[in-house]
């Protein structure tokens, strides 16, 4: 009797990492469900992704929107670390681009006008005399077709917006591609492409509010923060570049050491005082231009959670939450006060089509454009 009983027990233990691989291989990596309805009758839904880790991002296709990544602090304790909201109508009525896919052109346009072979495109201005991140209805506005392109246990999901010929001002149909795929990694990797039909211009980016100790918890002021590049595209009072790129050295802009966010946030700086805080566009250091290269890593203290950045991109906007101001009530009801989360949008040079010095944005029907942008999430 002892015996088979010890026998079964052993049968037990020899068996169960079989059960629970098995498990995990037909567990669904993706999961979809209706999120709700755009203000035009159609219907969003929610995408989780989760990987074997148990790290879970959620995305909508209303907007390509991150909702939410969950992540382990060192001691493995999930928390949620994007500011947001609970509901689509919260993202419909969003004016700060929480998650977001933004485009057709990311960060600022001067004048809400550039120039093309010599015709010149007005654009929709929604930022003072300014385009910003698209214009009134840019990318993180449009409901995109969704498709499942996970691969080898890895979720991940394809979305896919036609954005027509004129759409805010820009010239060209622009079909825009975004795959999000979580890898077991504990990575977020984003590929953006697209092909026009007509010369434009393109910068697509994601507009993640970060807070490492967890949305809602506080300002991100103790994030230490290093970031890869040795100049910044300076602005004038309306965020928009000189055309300069001014060294970093000696000044608050200068993240090559690991330095808090908050350590010189407030210092007598006229940057600083123009973003109302960081909302600034770094040029990374880069040995081979469009190379996959560590733009940026922060790390909390308290929770130990890491943060890097990798992309192909030429630039990252360091933006730390300046223009919120505790009006917005995100998810649980939280008011989000200034400075609660910083965003790393991994770009090129805001206003390049009115800069010939700046990396180019321009498309044409010949070729495709396609970058990379993975944010990958450890604990130290
Ligand atoms: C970007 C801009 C900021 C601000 C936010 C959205 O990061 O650079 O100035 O507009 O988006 O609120």
């Amino acid at each position: 009797m002892k015996f088979s009983i010890r026998c079964l027990a052993l049968l037990t233990l020899l068996w169960l990492p079989t059960v629970q691989r098995s498990l995990a291989e037909t567990a669904k990596p993706m999961e979809k469900k209706a999120f709700g309805t755009t203000p035009d009758g159609k219907t969003a839904d929610l995408y989780i992704l989760k990987n074997k880790n148990g790290m879970e991002v959620s995305i909508t296709n209303y907007g390509g929107i991150v909702t939410s990544i969950k992540v382990p602090d060192r001691s493995g304790k999930m928390a949620d670390v994007l500011l947001g909201h609970d509901t689509l109508e919260g993202y419909i009525a969003d004016k700060v681009y929480f998650g977001a896919t933004v485009g057709r052109y990311c960060n600022r346009i001067g004048h809400a006008e550039f120039s093309i072979d010599g015709t010149k495109y007005t654009l929709a201005k929604n930022n003072g005399d300014n385009t910003l991140h698209g214009g009134i209805k840019g990318f993180n506005k449009a409901l995109w077709e969704a498709k499942d392109v996970s691969k080898g246990g890895e979720p991940a999901l394809e979305l896919t917006y036609v954005s027509k010929d004129g759409e805010e001002g820009f010239p060209g149909n622009l079909t825009a591609t975004v795959v999000y795929m979580l890898t077991s990694r504990n990575e977020l990797k984003i590929d953006y492409s697209a092909t026009t039909d007509k010369k434009t211009v393109v910068n697509l980016t994601n507009h993640s509010y970060f807070n490492l100790a967890g949305q809602g918890t506080g300002d991100i002021l103790k994030t230490v923060l290093r970031i890869e590049a040795d100049k910044i595209t300076p602005v004038d009072s309306g965020l928009i570049p000189t055309g300069e790129l001014k060294s970093v050295q000696g000044t608050p802009f200068d993240f090559r050491k690991p330095t808090a966010i908050g350590e010189r946030i407030n210092a007598d700086d006229e940057q600083l005082k123009l973003g109302k805080g960081y909302d600034h566009n770094f040029v990374l250091i880069k040995n081979r231009p469009n190379g996959l290269t560590l733009a940026a890593r922060a790390e909390e203290p308290a929770s130990g959670r890491v943060l890097e950045v990798w992309t192909t991109e030429p630039g990252i906007q360091l933006y730390t939450g300046n223009f919120l101001d505790g009006s917005i009530h995100g998810k649980g009801g939280i008011a989000y006060s200034q400075r609660t989360a910083f965003c790393l949008e991994t770009q090129h040079f805001p206003d390049s089509p009115n800069h010939p010095n700046f990396p180019s944005t321009l498309l044409t029907p010949r070729q495709r454009y396609h970058t990379t942008t993975i944010y990958k999430f450890s604990t130290k």
